[in-house]
């Protein structure tokens, strides 16, 4: 039907015939001319009528936007002064010849330009005529590239494409299961997949050597910026081959995605231990952009006559930290209670903090409104111990570590962003040796990572000490993304039966739930590792988007709802009965009869 897409001509089908089809972006009338940007999945050209050409200029004035048109016409420069450098195809036209209306539209619900007013509801409602924006096009293109370059990679590098079921048993991954009921077995349920976790290791176990997949994977829990319910994993899997050497491989595989496609080299990728991410960040994910970091000040806070500090220093599970931001004292008091405001959404009950207006001066260069609790060598010894220099702006955070680190460690974030301190570029890291388990408020331990991940040391110090046990888990940091996350597996069943115990699952748990999973490591199963990438996570951060569902064609609000096809439905009382369902309140809506 067509010769060529819109935004591929330039200068060099200056006096060729071509055939365009596409969209009509924009109709103006300049008074006896008419202009028509037609738009198509790779850019917008113009499209000239005269009245010469009776006919087609008819038919150009009864088009309205979002029409889909086929154009024929002769390529031409556009005269001096209507050059258009803003757009690839400015410098030329089309004199059209012929116009055929191929498809007539009513008005749209939202103009392609005025995406941001309208509200994402909309967008997503009426989400063919948002992707046919053409930043959400080239975001679907970007993507589709990558995923293309991956899986060459992939290929080339003897991993293996596999299918897993999504149809299956739960696979745990720390967050609640999607399930389908099943007719066929009334009163069981099918779960959706969280992650293709323990077919990738059953597919170890069956001797595939290397896997990889391009995933589906289904999670209900509280959606975020960076999370959907249903989201793509590139989830790797290799045999004999070990922590270093996976990593190393999948470094180069990101390496070259942003090679390919951003012409940007990542270079060495720093290894930072999960205690020191802590640490230095308050967080498992730190963003190396942002210099800022958290100091421990305990030990000088011991006896100082200010309880929020003294008790906390006092107590092992506690932390004070302070936070050193340079050029921070013209922060506002009004910004300084937005950032108290901030730190409280995490459970902070406060933010102390201390102005340097003049390091000389001693105290009385200092402004803040906790000195006063402290004596002059707690003083000098805190600013030496921060390196504090005229100008900046100490917070402090003090508190349960969990609570330190998360406020003080989103704050280091925030003030960074807000005094333009983040760097531009790009800082990956893999985050190593993180713990096994860790405390759930219920005082029972969950995994860190899953149960299936390898600890760094053998089943005995594991059963005396789980939770000062690390494990053999790693994950992937770019600037303050978790990008992907991996480990070594459990290959050998008396292993993965001893983490089972220290999770509070029991012997007759474990085999319900995991039999599958015991019974293959039982066969003679290869030690094996790997991973998973967050793939919308990765297209994000590569176009700068702010939210994965600007990369996903179909997503879901944050309430997990699909406004373009109404999903969640209800269903019919007779689809329910086949299923041995019966609801406790009939579901409203227009199949529930
Ligand atoms: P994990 O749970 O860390 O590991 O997931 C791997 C990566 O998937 C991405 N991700 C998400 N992206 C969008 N929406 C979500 N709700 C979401 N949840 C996770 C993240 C994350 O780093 N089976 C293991 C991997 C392994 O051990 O090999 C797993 O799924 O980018
Ligand atoms: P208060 O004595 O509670 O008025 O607190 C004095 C200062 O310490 C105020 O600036 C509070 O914001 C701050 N503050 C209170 N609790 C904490 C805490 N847990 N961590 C850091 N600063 C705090």
């Amino acid at each position: 039907m067509r010769s060529s897409y819109c935004g591929q001509l330039n200068k060099t089908f200056v006096d060729q015939d071509v055939v365009l089809c596409g969209w009509v972006h924009r109709r103006r009338d300049h008074g006896g001319v008419i202009f028509l940007d037609v738009r198509d999945r790779d850019g917008i050209a113009q499209v000239v009528y005269d009245p010469d050409t009776v006919e087609s200029f008819a038919i150009a004035e009864g088009v309205r936007n979002e029409f889909v048109i086929r154009v024929k016409g002769r390529v031409r420069l556009r005269p001096d002064g209507t050059i258009n450098d803003d757009m690839p195809t400015g410098k030329i036209e089309v004199l059209g010849k012929e116009l055929e209306v191929l498809n007539a539209a009513n008005t749209p619900p939202m103009q392609l330009d005025d995406h941001a007013e309208v509200g994402e509801d909309v967008r997503l409602r009426f989400r063919y005529i948002d992707l046919r924006r053409p930043e959400m096009a080239e975001r679907l293109r970007f993507r589709s590239k990558v995923t293309n370059t991956v899986r060459n990679f992939m290929d080339e590098n003897g991993f293996l494409d596999i299918e897993t079921p999504l149809l299956t048993k739960a696979t745990p991954e720390g967050a609640r299961d999607f399930l389908v009921p099943s007719r066929t077995h009334p009163n069981r349920f099918f779960a959706l997949p969280q992650s293709p976790q323990l077919f990738k290791q059953i597919l170890m176990a069956a001797g595939m050597d290397r896997y990889y997949q391009i995933a589906k994977c289904f999670r209900d829990e509280d959606l975020r910026a960076d999370r959907q319910p249903e989201f793509t994993q590139i989830d790797v899997e290799t045999s004999f081959m070990d922590e270093e050497q996976i990593m190393t491989i999948m470094e180069e595989m990101i390496s070259h995605v942003f090679r390919s496609h951003l012409d940007t080299e990542l270079g060495e990728f720093p290894r930072m231990t999960h205690a020191e991410a802590m640490t230095r960040y308050g967080s498992d994910k730190p963003d190396l952009r942002i210099d800022l970091e958290l100091v421990d000040i305990a030990d000088l806070m011991k006896e100082v006559d200010f309880k929020v500090f003294s008790v906390p220093a006092n107590d092992s599970e506690s932390r004070v930290v302070a936070l050193r931001v340079p050029k921070g004292n013209e922060i506002s008091r009004k910004a300084i209670d937005s950032y108290t405001e901030f730190v409280s959404i995490y459970g902070a009950k406060g933010l102390a903090w201390v102005k340097v207006n003049d390091l000389g001066a001693g105290s009385e260069g200092l402004q803040s409104p906790i000195l006063k609790f402290m004596p002059e060598e707690v003083i000098n010894q805190l600013m030496q111990n921060v390196q504090a220099e005229t100008g900046d702006i100490i917070f402090f955070g003090a508190g349960k570590v969990k609570i330190v680190n998360e406020a003080i460690g989103a704050l280091r974030v925030k003030v960074a962003e807000d005094l333009g301190q983040v760097k531009v570029g790009w800082a990956p890291l893999w985050v190593i040796d993180f713990p096994m388990f860790e405390k759930a408020s219920d005082g029972s331990l969950t995994s860190l990572h899953h149960p299936f991940t390898a600890p760094a040391c053998d089943a005995e110090e594991l059963a005396k000490d789980p939770l000062n046990s690390l494990s053999r888990a790693y994950d992937m940091v770019l600037n303050g993304t978790e990008l992907g996350g991996g480990s070594i597996r459990i290959n050998k069943p008396e292993m993965q039966q001893q983490v089972f115990k220290v999770l509070g699952i029991g012997k007759q748990e474990a085999e319900e739930k995991f039999g599958f999973l015991l019974g293959a490591l039982s066969y003679g199963c290869p030690p094996h590792g790997g991973i998973a990438f967050g793939l919308d996570r990765l297209i994000m951060l590569m176009t700068n988007a702010t939210s994965i569902r600007d990369v996903i064609a179909f997503p879901k609000t944050q309430s997990a709802a699909c406004p373009l096809t109404d999903a969640p439905g209800a269903v019919s009382t007779k689809q329910l009965r086949e299923l041995n369902i019966r609801l406790r309140e009939p579901a409203k809506g227009p199949a529930a009869e």
